[in-house]
Parts: C-alpha cells; structure tokens; sequence
C-alpha cells in the first residue's frame, strides 16, 4: 500500500508522457516496453475523439509511448463501414492503420456481425433471409477483404448471447433475420476473405462463472461444437466491462472466473484475450484514494490471467484517460487508468510493477541464442510452473508439432504447410513479415536478435533466433 501510494505520488509529480518517473520506473520503461519484455500485447481503442482530432497532442504521445495493440472504438462497426448499402466507406479504419504501422502495433479489428450499431438499411432486409445472408457475407469480404493483411485480428461476432437465461440474443437482425446459423458462417466467411486473420467471438459478462447457467458456460458449448466442426475460429474476446466490486452488490463476477474459462478453451487450443476492460465505479459517489488502489489491484488481477495462462496474449482497455470513456452511458466513471488529466492513476501503478515484476518463464527459447537452436517450444514466454499441466497447448507436443530453426538468413519451419511468418526486433517493432510454402523462407532482415512468430489458423509457435 505504501509502495504504492509513493509511486503515484511520484508519478503524478513528475509525470512525462504518461510515463511515471521514479527510483521504481526506469525513464525507458512503459507498459508497453515491459509487455514485450513479458511477450503479451497490451493496448486502448483509439477513441472517436482522436478520429476526429479532438483531443490534445499529449494524448497520441501516451497512446503510442505506451500501447502496441489498437482497435477503434466505433470506426470499423458496420455503421461506420457500410452505411448506406455496398457503399463503403474506410476512410477512418484506414487513418488507424496507418498509425498503427507507422508505430509498430497490432491491430484488432472491431465488430463484424453485432445486433448493435447496424445501420438502418439492413433492417428493411429483416424478414429476407436469403438476402440478409448475401448483406452480411457481402459485408465480411469486404471489409475483412479491405485490411487484408492489415488487421491481425477480428471480432467476427459480438455479443450474441442473451444475458439472462443463457441462449442466443433474440434481439438482432441477424438473429432474427437467418437464425444462429449466422455466427458459423461470419466465421467461414472471415477465413475466406483473410485466411491470416486471426477470428474471435467477442462477448461481456464472460467473468461470471464457467457453468451452463453463465453465459461463459453457454458459450463453451458453442465453442466446442465450432471447434468439433471445423468452425476457424480461434479465440474468444471477454470484453471485461466490470464495475468495482463495493460499488455493486450484484456484482459477481471475478479474475479467478475468467482464468477457469481460459483454461477451458486452452484444452480446445483456442485463445483468451481481455478486449475491453474497464473496471468502473457507480456514477456520482465519492471515489477515494484507497477506492482507486482497489481498482488497480483488480487491473492487477485481470493482468495476471494474460502474464500467466499459457494460451492467453491480449489486455486490452477501452480508453485511455477517465475524461473520454463511454461508461458514463453505462452509469459508471473513472473505469480507466489515466484520469481526467491524462495523469496516470494507481491502476497504472499496478500495472508498471506487475509486468515489471513477472518473473519469465525458464523458457529454453527465450534463454538460447544459439544461431542453430533447433529447441521446440511453447507457444508463449509464459512460466508454466503455476500452470495445471492438462492445459498444455496440444500442438506444441507429439506427432503435429511445430519447429523453426534458423541457418544464416534461412528459417526452416517443419509441421506447417503455409506458415506466416513475422520477426519482430527485441523492442517488439516488426522487421519482416511474409510467407512460408515450402519449408523455408528467407528472412529479410540484419544481423542480430529477433523473435520469430509463425502462424497457421490458430496454431502459433514463437521463438527467439539469431541472424548470423
Ligand atoms: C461502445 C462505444 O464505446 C461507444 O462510443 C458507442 O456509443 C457504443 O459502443 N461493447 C462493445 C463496444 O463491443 O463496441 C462498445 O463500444 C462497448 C460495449
């Protein structure tokens, strides 16, 4: 509590780019630096404010100081990209990706099939079902189509499912309009359009228990059943909108809910990332100093799940400063981990120290830097000693694995048959990007140390080489 409290102090003192300088916080040290240290993304939309360049200078400097994820808040929906019919419209989606590459960050493209923020056309369309499928396969190739390549990422489906008893959402067009048949074919058609992409369904209130009566445990059925089916889906997105926990008696749900239903969907080789965090307080009571440690204690929590599950990368907050955050709809407030002022508040605090803190897995891969290292590793950094051992990623082991090894500028892949393949620098800045059909690629890139990351579907091995 009292590290804590000195480290804000000094923080809000002294704070430059979002950045606290203390004895604790080394100057080159960000969120962003020690998430690619620990191996996991950690990001903030970009919010409507800054498409519309509304909002002060320091704003962006944070942002690209201390992310490397991104997704818009509002900009890639179906409103905003297909707002009058096959009439498209990617001006906004296109300046994020922009500023994405030009700072070396992955991109997370937000929502495609969603009942909400559907423009109105779509509906007149809502008792044609032939139609309403062409509308939204017509939509998926082309927007996916668009930022082939681009987005690493999709929700192909958000928020499908009901809140109470758990079953799907009847109120949706898509819902309504073709039945639940319409989440198998997004996802079929996302692949078509980007065979790259990686595919999540995308839901709230997932940190609420993993059984049939929660809406986790509905949606592990459905998970099973696409994976059984050959359904390319691979990781499911929990946007985490949760409110602290003294401010709401019907809270219930919890860090440690979260975690079972990650190593639920480890056991089908599929991904957890936390999409939309914030953690809020109700509107209009009195938040204290301890209040706002109790909330970074929690960011702390939900952190760990992403540092520590071996099949979960993402951490993803949906804001960066208090002073634009959507949660005041939602009759919350200060839910993020800057204030009004771009100041960072204890929950940033908690969050430098837990990723400064983590201690790496003992890793083979992390450790070699041998040039012919031919070790096969985890998927992840992560340490899997806290790990129950059931949970083990399946590809990483027996007859389907995966190995890389590296001679002179070649990279050998075995157990892929069309890897992609993506080297990043030691600071986690892409070098190369490309493909990988016959075995071996030649990666483009100087002397040195690079991590390598090669993906096919939703199988991925990462791995530290040497370029000699
Ligand atoms: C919210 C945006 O933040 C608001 O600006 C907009 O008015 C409504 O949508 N779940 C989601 C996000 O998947 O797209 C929502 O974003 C928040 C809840």
């Amino acid at each position: 509590m009292k590290k804590r409290l000195t480290i804000s102090g000094l923080a809000l003192g002294v704070t430059l780019l979002g950045v606290g300088f203390s004895t604790t916080f080394a100057a080159d040290e960000t969120l962003r630096s020690l998430a690619e240290k620990n191996g996991i993304y950690i990001g903030a939309i970009l919010n409507s404010q800054w498409f519309g360049g509304g909002l002060p200078g320091n704003y962006e400097q944070i942002h690209k100081t201390q992310f490397n994820i991104v997704v818009a808040e509002n900009e890639m929906k179906f409103d905003a990209t297909e707002p009058s019919e096959n009439r498209f419209s990617y001006g906004n989606g296109d300046k994020m990706v922009k500023y994405a590459k030009q700072n070396g960050m992955r991109i997370r493209g937000h929502a495609l099939a969603w009942h909400s923020q559907v423009p109105n056309w779509v509906n007149n369309y809502k008792n044609d079902k032939k139609k309403l499928l062409s509308v939204l396969k017509n939509h998926i190739n082309n927007v996916v189509g668009h930022w082939k390549g681009q987005v690493d990422e999709w929700d192909v489906v958000n928020e499908a499912i009901s809140n109470n008893e758990p079953q799907w959402r009847g109120y949706s067009v898509w819902y309504q309009g073709i039945g639940p048949e319409f989440i198998d074919s997004a996802f079929v058609w996302a692949h078509a359009a980007d065979p790259d992409a990686e595919l999540c369904y995308n839901d709230y209130n997932l940190e609420q228990g993993v059984n049939p009566k929660a809406k986790a445990g509905f949606l592990l059925e459905q998970v099973k059943r696409w994976v059984a089916n050959g359904i390319p889906i691979h990781c499911v997105g929990s946007q985490t909108h949760v409110e602290d926990t003294t401010t709401d008696k019907h809270f219930i749900g919890s860090p440690d809910s979260l975690r079972s239903l990650a190593r639920e969907l480890a056991k089908l080789n599929i991904k957890l990332k936390i999409t939309e965090l914030d953690i809020g307080f109700k509107s209009g009571i009195n938040v204290s100093q301890s209040d706002l440690e109790r909330q970074g204690k929690t960011f702390r929590e939900y952190l760990d799940i992403i540092l520590e599950e071996p099949n979960a990368d993402t951490y993803l907050i949906w804001g960066v400063s208090d002073k634009w955050s959507w949660l005041g709809g939602l009759n919350r407030q200060k839910g993020l981990i800057y204030d009004d002022n771009l100041k960072p508040k204890p929950a940033f605090d908690s969050i430098m120290v837990r990723l400064q803190n983590f201690e790496p897995p003992q890793d083979t891969a992390a450790t070699d830097t041998t040039a012919n290292d031919t070790t096969v590793t985890d998927t992840t950094k992560k340490d899997t000693t806290v790990q129950d051992t059931s949970i083990a990623i399946p590809q990483t082991a027996g007859p389907g694995s995966v190995t890389m090894h590296v001679a002179g500028h070649t990279l050998f892949i075995t157990g892929m048959k069309s890897a992609k393949v993506d080297v990043f620098d030691m600071q986690g800045r892409p070098v190369f990007s490309g493909k990988c059909e016959k075995g071996a690629v030649d990666l483009n890139v100087a002397e040195g140390l690079y991590m390598v990351r090669v993906r096919e579907g939703s199988r991925n091995l990462v791995q530290k080489i040497a370029i000699k």
